[in-house]
């Protein structure tokens, strides 16, 4: 597959992760230059090496993306180190027990301090960084953002609460982004999500997997049944969706108004 990729510059945010590492490892193998931006340095570098080792080129850079100052840091280091930037994504996020209802915890019990922090986490993380990265797009007239938003975000995961609402304000921060974008700088600024559904990773096991058992929750029986989970759990890491994300919303080539997963 070319996409005509082969040599521009990609920012990937939580890229030490499950789903943002696979997608960086499918842009390297396009020839794209991937810069990881994690809060954990060693997930960041492992996923740099683990690129490199496998042909491919990646820098990894700590970073925590809710932070303003950090992020304009990390941005400058990558412009030093690459130049420009082609493409961001926006990876880092993720749901929290803390702002999750279970047996212990209520809803009129949740701090509203751990819902600044998730809304921080899922839907700041994803405006902080298309604000470094957006005006260099502007300044250049084309770019392409991908923000990873998740199927909570249109309709809300029970007990998930600030996650949902915070991927919800997600979703509408890149339909204003896109139309932004496009009518004041340039028409070849692509901005687009994806709602990925049930994976399992670190950030969601203790939703996913029961902790006693090991086997799957209940829900996530449920929504295996409902065909919001793949049956394997694992399928950001086979790769299976990378060539179409990459297709549609990253390279230039016709787009749908959405993609789930
Ligand atoms: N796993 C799922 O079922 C699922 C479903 C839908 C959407 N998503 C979304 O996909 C994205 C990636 O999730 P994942 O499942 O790969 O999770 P993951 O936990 O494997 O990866 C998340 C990565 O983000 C990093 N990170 C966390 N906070 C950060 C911060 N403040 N600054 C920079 N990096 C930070 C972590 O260190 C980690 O490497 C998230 O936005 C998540 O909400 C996940």
């Amino acid at each position: 597959m070319d996409l005509e990729l082969e040599g521009k510059v990609a920012v990937v945010t939580g890229g030490g992760g499950a789903i943002c590492g696979s997608i960086a490892a499918a842009l390297a193998d396009e020839g794209v230059h991937v810069v990881i931006w994690d809060i954990s340095r060693k997930a960041a570098e492992q996923r740099s090496r683990d690129i490199s080792s496998s042909g491919g080129t990646a820098i990894a850079q700590a970073c925590d993306v809710t932070d303003r100052a950090g992020v304009q840091r990390a941005g400058r280091e990558t412009i030093a180190a690459c130049g420009t930037v082609d493409i961001l994504i926006n990876g880092a996020g993720g749901s929290r027990d803390e702002t999750t209802t279970s047996a212990e915890l209520d809803f009129f019990s949740i701090d509203p301090d751990d819902m600044q922090r998730v809304i921080g986490l899922n839907y700041l993380s994803a405006v902080i960084p298309s604000q470094f990265v957006g005006r260099i797009f502007a300044d250049k007239g084309k770019g392409a953002i991908l923000n990873i938003s998740s199927i909570a975000g249109t309709r809300p995961l029970s007990r998930a609460l600030t996650y949902s609402n915070a991927k919800a304000a997600t979703n509408n921060f890149t339909a204003w982004l896109a139309v932004h974008m496009a009518q004041n700088y340039s028409p070849r600024i692509r901005v687009n999500a994806i709602s990925p559904g049930f994976m399992l990773t670190e950030q969601n096991r203790f939703l996913l997997i029961d902790r006693m058992t090991g086997e799957y929750t209940e829900r996530t029986q449920k929504a295996v049944r409902a065909k919001a989970a793949h049956p394997r759990l694992h399928r950001a890491q086979t790769g299976v969706s990378n060539e179409r994300i990459l297709q549609s919303h990253i390279a230039h080539r016709p787009c749908p108004s959405s993609l789930h997963l």
